[in-house]
């Protein structure tokens, strides 16, 4: 089994103006500096707006630039949307798809989260795959079926030896301050594991899984200790470096 590379990813969501490019230099120069371990990956994904700029100012450094959606295809008339290859044009590396925020407001669901994967892979994009739970499903006792569930239909057999992650986000624990129990998380982090190498086989075990919510300095080094904890996707407590800094040392 190979061991995953940790990812510890940054979803800006709706945040972010130029002026906040300032806080993704001063994670690259910490990085530069000697911060984290060498293994470890760092990605920020910002709104579509500032992904070039965003992209030239991390050039050269070790932080990887994300986008947060795209549409599943490649061109066309729909106004207001993004392709994948208009953020590898931009200077992305990676995607996040099907994050609850999306499912939620948006109306996605998984087959149209596959739809978008595939189209990131066509594009040479990583794909950061979310799934998770709401708090009533977590409540009676379903949080385990609905995410494999969730995984078994988002995740498109194109993934098969393409770099990828999986994102484990409890809804109910994003934005929130609340986060399950490490059992809780090492519990679905295991299930998820264990799907992904039905899927896929042996090379899955490259895929990371990342947990999701509320994830902050203080509960980093728990939670990214845990077994089958890959990394991290971090929303508010990535937009100051320094709270993010200390997660991504907190990973060792
Ligand atoms: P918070 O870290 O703000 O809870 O957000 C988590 C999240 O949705 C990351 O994608």
């Amino acid at each position: 089994m190979t061991a995953p590379t940790p990812l510890i990813a940054g979803n800006w969501k709706m945040h972010g103006l130029a002026a906040s490019l300032d806080e993704a230099r001063a994670v690259a120069a910490a990085l530069a500096g000697g911060v984290g371990a060498k293994a470890t990956r760092v990605a920020i994904c910002p709104a579509a707006p500032l992904i070039s700029r965003m992209a030239q100012a991390l050039a050269g450094s070790r932080v990887e630039t994300g986008g947060q959606d795209c549409r599943a295809e490649a061109s066309g008339a729909f106004t207001g949307d993004v392709a994948a290859e208009m953020l590898a044009d931009a200077g992305a590396t990676l995607v996040i798809l099907g994050h609850s925020e999306r499912r939620a407001g948006h109306g996605e669901d998984d087959a149209l989260v596959a739809a978008k994967v595939g189209a990131a892979l066509r594009a040479g994009l990583e794909p950061i795959i979310c799934v998770g739970e709401a708090l009533d499903q977590r409540e009676s006792g379903h949080a385990l079926s609905v995410v494999i569930g969730q995984v078994r239909g988002s995740l498109p057999a194109g993934l098969a030896g393409r770099p990828f992650s999986v994102a484990y986000e409890p809804v109910w624990a994003i934005g929130t301050g609340l986060t399950p129990t490490t059992p809780e998380i090492e519990e679905m982090h295991r299930a998820i594991r264990r799907v992904l190498g039905e899927m896929f086989g042996p090379a899955a075990d490259r895929a990371p899984i990342l947990y999701g919510g509320s994830v902050k300095p203080s509960n980093a080094a728990e939670i990214l200790h845990a077994a089958e904890v890959g990394g991290a996707l971090v929303g508010g407590a990535s937009l100051k470096a320094d709270d993010f800094l200390e997660i991504i040392r907190a990973l060792g």
